[in-house]
């Protein structure tokens, strides 16, 4: 695999593939053997716009034709066990967005047929390795905060997000399971793995499905809190949206995440205030830079790990792991109790 072109095919042409194919298209070393969609408009205009070999209606066909390394899934939840399927069974490496699938059970099904096939498997789970918590991850590694106590990591908004994604209006279980799935992965990703939670959820804004607020309370391995706050209905000014904030306290000091993109140190008895701005492309724009090049890096983390012959960080085995605290959350808020993440569930294991 080492220094050969790969050749990708994207599946899903529409709103977020962009910043895939426009990754893809620019990465050293990858083809865009083909991409795909339902609705062979978007695919035609994705080829045109990203120099793909071949624009496809239909995925078998891509899968079956195109002569692909990997294939990349940019489609929404509900396709994905089907999706993923396709690929698997024709043994062809396969990334796949979040969320996973829309249930707990649909999510190890996508991960075991994967891991019985010897196919490798990621989720484009692609927010633990924007800029500033791949810095924060380095504060931590350095030791100079000491020992971990307490961490939140927020993302709250007022933005309208239903104007680009209007189907997240109809999400059943909605907050957690398309934001959620991120920060707790972050908090995973930051604070170590989590042995239970509580969550509770609430609904805001009129007229839409599921939950649009979400605040869940972690307790780490080795004893850590952590409070993870998600909403789309949060009146604020100056909206953080698209940033996140963090906190986090050690035996030693505090690392805290502010838009825009700073990050203040307390190590030591001195305070450092550090940039973490995103990267730009040629292809990125403000706001959504941080998020852009959050795909470009893990795209090219998966590129790494194919050559190396490596298992990504955000495998369909280590995912699960975050999408236990998910529908644990779920859990947890539903019935008004702590519960253990699904994954640590004997039943579920
Ligand atoms: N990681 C992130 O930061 C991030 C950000 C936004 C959205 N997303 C995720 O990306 C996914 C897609 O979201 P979106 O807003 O781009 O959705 P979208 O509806 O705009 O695009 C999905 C596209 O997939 C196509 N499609 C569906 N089934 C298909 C099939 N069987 N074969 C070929 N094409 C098919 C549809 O025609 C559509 O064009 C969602 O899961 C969403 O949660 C992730």
């Amino acid at each position: 695999m080492t220094g050969k072109t790969l050749r990708v095919g994207v599946i899903g042409c529409g709103f977020f593939a962009r910043n895939h194919l426009a990754a893809w298209a620019d990465m050293e070393g990858v083809t865009l053997a083909g991409v795909c969609d339902l609705d062979p408009a978007k695919a035609a205009s994705a080829a045109s716009d990203f120099r793909a070999e071949r624009a496809y209606a239909d995925a078998a066909e891509m899968l079956d034709t195109a002569k692909l390394d990997f294939v990349d899934i940019a489609t929404q939840m509900d396709s994905h066990a089907f999706l993923v399927g396709l690929a698997v069974d024709r043994g062809i490496p396969t990334i796949v967005q979040k969320p996973l699938a829309p249930t707990w059970e649909a999510s190890v099904a996508i991960v075991e047929k994967a891991r019985a096939a010897g196919v490798p498997l990621m989720v484009h789970e692609n927010t633990r390795f924007q800029t500033p918590v791949r810095r924060a991850r380095e504060v931590l590694d350095s030791g100079r905060i000491g020992t971990l106590n307490w961490a939140r990591v927020s993302f709250r908004t007022g933005h309208d997000i239903y104007g680009k994604q209007p189907y997240l209006a109809d999400a059943e279980n909605f907050v957690l399971l398309d934001l959620g799935v991120h920060m707790l992965d972050v908090a995973r990703y930051l604070m170590g793995e989590v042995e239970s939670l509580y969550c509770q959820t609430r609904t805001v804004k009129q007229g839409i499905r599921g939950e649009d607020m979400a605040t869940t309370m972690l307790r780490h391995e080795g004893g850590a809190t952590s409070i993870v706050e998600c909403s789309y209905a949060s009146p604020i000014h100056p909206d953080p949206f698209p940033e996140m904030t963090l906190h986090i306290e050690g035996s030693k000091g505090s690392i805290s995440l502010t838009p825009p993109y700073r990050m203040s140190v307390f190590a030591d008895g001195r305070a450092e205030s550090i940039d973490v701005e995103p990267a730009m492309f040629d292809w990125s724009e403000k706001p959504w830079h941080g998020a852009q090049e959050s795909v470009a890096r893990i795209q090219r983390h998966w590129v790494d790990c194919m050559r190396a012959g490596r298992t990504p960080e955000t495998s369909g085995a280590d995912s699960l792991k975050t999408y236990g605290l998910v529908f644990g959350a779920y859990r947890s808020a539903r019935f008004g109790q702590p519960v253990v993440p699904f994954d640590r569930e004997p039943a579920n294991g």
